[in-house]
């Protein structure tokens, strides 16, 4: 598997490529899947609807990899706060009971998830690897304490500095996070990706403490449960301060747009990314691909947008996109 070898250290000429979100709104497969359930979380706890959505973008574009579908959120949905999708708004967290969310272990439901990855791993062509994911504790406790409204930073980091249970909250998310990947990785995913999307919310001073920390937990929780597990760290907007932190965990790095590549030209590490997003909308993405592709020469790589695909993206960019990264090679 391509992506599992640039993992660890190869460097051949023929980089993989997957995108983030890469089963969703753009694809009018996903969306006609889509209209069958009205809750999204009914969707990603529907296994048949699990393999077809996480199968669509491998069916159409042959990427080296599938990840599968499902969302960062259904965390805090097993602790028992409940989450909604609203149309147009995005997720909206219910107010929790939090002693009691604190003291109750997730629900034993989750297993719905390592079904669905066995079957996909089934389906799936031996040579694509297939990716599980989980949040970060960061990002995963900024939705369950502002109840969804993640937008406003400085108001979400004075939240976090005021919240009464927010170590335990932590606590309580590093060892069920650990534990969510780890079980992803023994029901037949070949990587798992941590999502830390609020990442440039955390002040300086508090990024050991809120995000390096909790992380690096949760990385030797897999490694010790898991030896060689494949692991990429996406910390959108800090892929610097977290090669700096981390890299000695032996991990790959996802690098967001906001982060130009020739900055990290020094690190040895596997790096992901990081073609703009909004740049595959417009169609104006030709020079920054052969910029990545430049860049990558003779490094361990993984091509892949620097954030989430945007639903408008034509999906003719994506073919677009992906033809020029294979003819390049
Ligand atoms: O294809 C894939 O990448 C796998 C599936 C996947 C989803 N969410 C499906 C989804 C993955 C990897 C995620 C991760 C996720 N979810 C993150 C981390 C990545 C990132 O974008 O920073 C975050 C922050 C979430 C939380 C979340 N889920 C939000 C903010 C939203 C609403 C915004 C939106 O994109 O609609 C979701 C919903 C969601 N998760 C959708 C999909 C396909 C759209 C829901 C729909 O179809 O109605």
């Amino acid at each position: 598997m391509k992506i599992v070898q640039a993992l660890n250290g190869h460097t051949e000429t023929q980089k993989p490529i997957w995108i983030m979100r890469q089963a969703g709104r753009y694809l009018p497969e996903y969306r006609a899947l889509r209209k069958k359930t009205a809750n999204f979380m009914h969707f990603c706890l529907n296994q048949e609807m699990v393999v077809e959505a996480t199968l669509q973008p491998i069916v159409r574009f042959d990427f080296d990899a599938a990840i599968i579908f499902s969302d960062i959120l259904v965390i805090p949905h097993f602790l028992g706060q409940n989450v909604h999708f609203k149309e147009g708004v995005g997720p909206i967290l219910e107010h929790a009971n939090w002693q009691e969310l604190l003291q109750t272990p997730i629900h034993e439901d989750i297993h719905i998830i390592y079904e669905s990855i066995k079957n996909v791993r089934r389906e799936l062509d031996s040579q694509k690897a297939l990716i599980g994911f989980v949040g970060c504790p960061w990002t995963i406790a900024s939705y369950m304490i502002s109840e969804g409204k993640t937008n406003n930073f400085e108001g979400l980091v004075a939240l976090a500095k005021t919240w009464p249970l927010f170590d335990r909250l932590m606590e309580k998310l590093i060892a069920v996070i650990s534990d969510h990947a780890v079980r992803q990785l023994k029901s037949g995913a070949n990587v798992v990706q941590l999502f830390e999307s609020w990442a440039a919310a955390v002040p300086v001073e508090l990024q050991q403490k809120w995000l390096f920390e909790p992380t690096e937990q949760i990385i030797h929780q897999i490694q010790k449960q898991v030896p060689g597990a494949s692991i990429i760290y996406y910390g959108k907007g800090i892929a610097q301060e977290a090669i700096n932190n981390l890299q000695h965990l032996g991990v790959g790095f996802g690098v967001s747009q906001d982060t130009g590549l020739s900055t990290l030209k020094n690190t040895s590490v596997c790096l992901q990314g990081n073609l703009d997003p909004q740049k595959l909308l417009d169609g104006n993405f030709k020079g920054d691909v052969l910029n990545i592709l430049e860049f990558s020469k003779d490094r361990p790589f993984i091509v892949n947008l620097g954030h989430g695909i945007l639903p408008e993206t034509p999906v003719s960019h994506v073919e677009e996109f992906i033809d020029l990264v294979r003819s390049q090679q």
